[in-house]
């Protein structure tokens, strides 16, 4: 039986290259498009295929009660008790985190011997920026006897030199180690490294000062808080350290032991007062391409941010598996709890409503 041939094969054929190449080129565009608009969620939604988390530390178990002794607090982790204290010296780089700076001061005051602090008159990519320590240097007045403070002034950069924001860094570093030394620091005493908005805990320092055959670098695991002590975020901050110091302690903010002692104090990012400040850190402190629209720094867009306890900059949270980045996605949940926040902050709950329970509305 002769069936008739099919012709399609024939048509087929002859349109085949348009039929599907226009919208495979559609298609190709609109990846493109959106791989490009989009590089960084993918980036970071695929970070646990990409990046392997930092080797992890061992863990300091980290013991307090009220009213017990030295002796008795110093054993629990191990260590011996000292017949006289150890001096603190605090060193830090300061940005423009004035009223974290205030709380940071106020409750280690008893505990730290000198508060090294150095700023700078522009930002590690060359933004200026104003000494505002300097200029409020009368808020700190209840501290002046302890502090030892200098100033340095950055040139004017060429903003397209790549290597620029790490020789600039590197500078604020090498002037923050002279100043160090200019504080009178001696082999064998205690400096913590940080920033200005990680504060160790007294219980921390006390532990540091009292107790004998502590480590000679330790890592302070922080309780990390976003925007103000209602939202709490982890514990996973670890940059900031204590160091029994010797003629070779550098300043660093980096990986320096794998020694961390756990829960010893927190660090409140973006605890800004102000909305304007808020922007300001954000154009010149992070990498600047994560300020992906100039609409990213409107100041409703900012308030209605801080009260949702979202992310400034639309990015996913920087996690290393899938199932850390599922259960940190979206908002970080409000807390009600104010127990356990350094005591200068709640003596002083009234001058530091916006850091507190309700607190989230902020002045421009
Ligand atoms: C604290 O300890 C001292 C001495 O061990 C004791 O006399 C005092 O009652 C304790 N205070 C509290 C509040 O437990
Ligand atoms: C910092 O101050 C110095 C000296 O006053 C000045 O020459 C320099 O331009 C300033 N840097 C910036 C980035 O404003
Ligand atoms: C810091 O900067 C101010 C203003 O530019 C200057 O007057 C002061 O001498 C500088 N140094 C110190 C240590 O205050």
């Amino acid at each position: 039986m002769a069936r008739e041939l099919p012709r399609l094969p024939v048509t087929r054929r002859r349109i085949s290259p348009f039929k599907f190449l226009i919208p495979f080129v559609l298609v190709l565009s609109v990846l493109v498009i959106v791989v490009t608009q989009h590089f960084q969620s993918i980036s970071y939604f695929l970070r646990p295929l990409w990046d392997k988390p930092p080797s992890p530390f061992t863990r300091i178990p980290h013991y307090y009660a009220p009213n017990m002794t030295m002796s008795q607090l110093c054993k629990l982790h191990g260590w011996g008790v000292r017949s006289s204290p150890r001096r603190v010296f605090d060193a830090i780089l300061f940005s423009n985190e004035l009223d974290i700076l205030e709380i940071r001061y106020g409750e280690l005051l008893p505990y730290v011997d000198r508060f090294v602090i150095l700023e700078a008159n522009a930002t590690f990519t060359g933004i200026p920026k104003p000494l505002s320590f300097y200029e409020n240097i009368n808020r700190f007045a209840f501290a002046r006897s302890k502090i030892v403070y200098d100033n340095i002034s950055i040139g004017d950069l060429d903003a397209r030199a790549k290597r620029q924001p790490f020789d600039v860094e590197a500078y604020h570093r090498r002037s923050l180690n002279t100043l160090i030394r200019r504080s009178g620091i001696a082999v064998g005493d205690v400096l913590i490294m940080s920033d200005a908005d990680e504060i160790p805990s007294p219980e921390t320092l006390q532990l540091l000062k009292w107790c004998d055959r502590i480590p000679p670098v330790m890592h302070l695991e922080l309780h990390n808080y976003m925007y103000s002590f209602e939202f709490p975020v982890d514990y996973s901050s670890w940059r900031s350290t204590a160091h029994l110091f010797t003629q070779r302690t550098g300043y660093r903010h980096s990986r320096q032991s794998n020694l961390m002692l756990a829960d010893a104090g927190w660090h409140c990012s973006f605890c800004f007062r102000y909305i304007k400040d808020f922007a300001f850190k954000m154009k010149a402190y992070s990498h600047a391409d994560r300020v992906k629209k100039q609409s990213f720094l409107n100041p409703e867009r900012i308030q209605r941010i801080i009260c949702n306890g979202e992310d400034l900059f639309d990015m996913l949270p920087e996690e290393y598996t899938f199932s850390e980045l599922f259960k940190k996605m979206g908002p970080i949940p409000k807390s009600a709890s104010a127990m356990h926040l350094p005591s200068y902050l709640i003596k002083n709950a009234d001058k530091f409503e916006f850091l507190l329970p309700g607190g989230c509305l902020r002045s421009v």
